[in-house]
């Protein structure tokens, strides 16, 4: 038995010696120590060997193994610290001058900079901002605007259906029709948000886009209320040299209805291409609240009268900063986006 046992302690040895040798990180340093002195590790597995040596060689086979011990406990430290310190010296050869990586600062998407433009400038004449549901029902979007089933205007403002019956709202119009149902009058609001038109895509058309629609509602509000609050924003949005002009039209929900054009802000009223040489460009449609619309919210039309308008922002972001296709707000290609 003590042969055999100082055999294994030789082979173990040598064998344990070579291993360390080639370790090269910490990871197989633990491995290895793991492999002799874990809990099933080999010089464990010989330590519980020496109670059945005879007793005479008993007193050889613990010394010779508990020294193999000792020195397996040494090896293993000793080269613990050369990889540490190996791993010190790596680490220390970053050049900590040289300059880091940042993050890069995002903006804010030229759609939604508009957006806030707008709600900025009718916050200060005193309109509050709201928003609706995008996904609406036929009656807010159509039926409560005056627009009943059938009527030849639901195809202007076709829309998604959905399978619930609910369809993606085609105008912001319907916000009118829900803030009127919570609030009492007198009221101002604007309601920015997205829109919904299956309408083929190309420079100038969306199936989504978005709008601010407006709102106001008092005792004896008139068109020239209209005119005024409009000439005000157009002045702020496209400069004081802005002129505006307003041409009959026919949307349900108000009676009278105008579109609303403002000088061609590329050249100046003159004529060019991007207004069709006519010198105006149209941003907006509005008109005097429809007593039909205030009937379906309870508001008495001989009490209350009221304007509204609607815009679309795509197109007055796109006459602001002259861009010709509405496809690049929606491309996510950085280097459009980086300009704004
Ligand atoms: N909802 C209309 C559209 O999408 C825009 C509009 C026109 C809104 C006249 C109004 C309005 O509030 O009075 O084309």
């Amino acid at each position: 038995m003590i042969k055999s046992m100082r055999k294994k302690i030789d082979k173990i040895d040598k064998e344990a010696t070579a291993l360390l040798e080639q370790t090269k990180t910490a990871e197989e340093l633990e491995k290895v120590r793991v492999k002799y002195l874990g809990r099933n590790g080999a010089v464990t597995q010989l330590l519980k060997l020496i109670p059945k040596v005879a007793l005479k060689y008993k007193p050889e086979a613990g010394k010779l193994a508990n020294a193999l011990k000792r020195r397996l406990e040494g090896q293993l430290r000793n080269k613990y610290d050369v990889l540490r310190k190996e791993k010190e010296e790596r680490d220390l050869a970053i050049d900590i001058t040289m300059p880091g990586v940042s993050g890069e600062l995002g903006s804010i998407h030229p759609i939604s900079q508009t957006m806030k433009q707008i709600s900025r400038i009718f916050r200060n004449l005193g309109f509050k901002v709201v928003e609706g549901p995008e996904v609406e029902t036929d009656y807010y979007n159509f039926t409560a605007l005056n627009i009943p089933e059938g009527h030849p205007s639901r195809e202007t403002f076709h829309t998604f259906y959905l399978d619930s019956g609910e369809l993606l709202r085609s105008q912001t119009s319907p916000v009118q029709i829900r803030v009127m149902e919570k609030e009492k009058p007198p009221l101002k609001i604007v309601a920015p948000g997205k829109v919904y038109r299956p309408d083929a895509t190309d420079a100038s058309h969306s199936f989504m886009f978005h709008q601010v629609e407006g709102l106001a509602v008092d005792r004896d509000i008139t068109f020239a209320d209209l005119k005024g609050t409009l000439s005000v924003f157009v002045r702020e949005m496209f400069g004081q040299e802005t002129q505006m002009r307003f041409r009959p039209h026919f949307f349900p929900f108000t009676e009278p209805s105008a579109e609303v054009d403002i000088s061609c802000i590329i050249c100046g009223g003159r004529g060019c291409r991007v207004c069709s040489f006519k010198g105006w460009l149209e941003i907006l449609g509005a008109g005097m609240v429809d007593p039909n619309v205030f009937r379906v919210v309870k508001y008495d039309p001989e009490i209350w009268q009221g304007y509204a308008f609607g815009m679309g922002v795509e197109r007055i972001a796109m006459l602001k900063y002259g861009i010709t296709d509405i496809r690049l707000f929606f491309e996510n290609d950085v280097r459009f986006l980086r300009q704004f």
